[in-house]
């Protein structure tokens, strides 16, 4: 039997990176990453750059991500077949590279709690992986941290979502992540307010708030113009009704 260590890296910023996490990382035999193209060849970089300070000499095993079937109408049917070619990928370069016994590990961007596939994936593996999480700090912890705020008021709940699901939402205290349309512009009050940030953690973090009426227009075009210049972005907002 192998071991999956699952090790949450945060969201960009080296010194995110838990003792905790470091320790795994000297666990170790093999680190794996399913290359997605553009996005993940910054992203892998920064994740070398994480195995350079805290696992110098490990280099991280590129395996190229099966394509997802974006022309199905069954989202969650095209993600589970999608789940099920990356399981058999990943087996195979785990039975390659790691011996018998030893670990194989995965630096996961933020929590793998949070949106976030590996564990699902692993837990479908053809070949027997024991997995092991390491928690990380998510972009929700990185966000309210860069606008000094808390995510819930006094008592209130707190609502997780994505773009995709936001109009289902009561806007009371809701974070937005995996959304690439701005869909907040279709469903918040314009004195609903905003805090939203981009590459949190990053040199290149990105922060803007205030009503939904006052800088929602603003959020759109900054959010284009910085897709253009980095070729990639990742964002994530917190809406609250007044
Ligand atoms: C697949 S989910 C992964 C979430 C991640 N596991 C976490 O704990 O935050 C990717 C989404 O997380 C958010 N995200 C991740 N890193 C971010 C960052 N550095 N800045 C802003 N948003 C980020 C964005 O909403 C992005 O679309």
């Amino acid at each position: 039997m192998r071991r999956a260590l699952l090790i949450g890296i945060g969201t960009g910023d080296p010194r995110q990176v838990t003792l905790q996490a470091v320790d795994a990382m000297q666990e170790v035999d093999a680190f794996f990453v399913l290359d997605k193209g553009a996005t993940t060849g910054t992203l892998t970089g920064i994740r070398q750059e994480i195995l350079d300070a805290y696992a110098p000499g490990a280099e991280l095993i590129r395996i190229p991500d099966p394509p997802r079937d974006r022309s199905s109408k069954d989202y969650e049917a095209a993600v589970d077949d999608w789940h099920h070619r990356r399981a058999v990928a990943l087996s195979v370069a785990i039975t390659r590279e790691v011996p018998d016994g030893g670990a194989a590990g995965f630096l996961v961007w933020g929590d793998p709690a949070l949106y976030d596939s590996t564990l699902r994936v692993i837990r479908r593996a053809p070949i027997a992986l024991e997995p092991t999480v390491i928690p990380g700090i998510t972009s929700m912890q990185a966000l309210t941290a860069a606008h000094a705020i808390l995510l819930n008021r006094v008592g209130e709940p707190i609502h997780i979502t994505t773009g995709r699901r936001l109009a289902e939402d009561d806007g009371r205290n809701t974070v937005v992540l995996l959304d690439a349309d701005c869909t907040f512009l279709e469903t918040a009050h314009p004195d609903d307010e905003i805090y939203w940030g981009a590459y949190l953690g990053t040199p290149q973090e990105i922060l803007v708030s205030g009503t939904v009426g006052d800088v929602g227009e603003e959020i759109v075009r900054v959010r284009a113009a910085a897709r253009a210049e980095h070729g990639w972005i990742m964002d994530v907002y917190l809406l609250r009704r007044p």
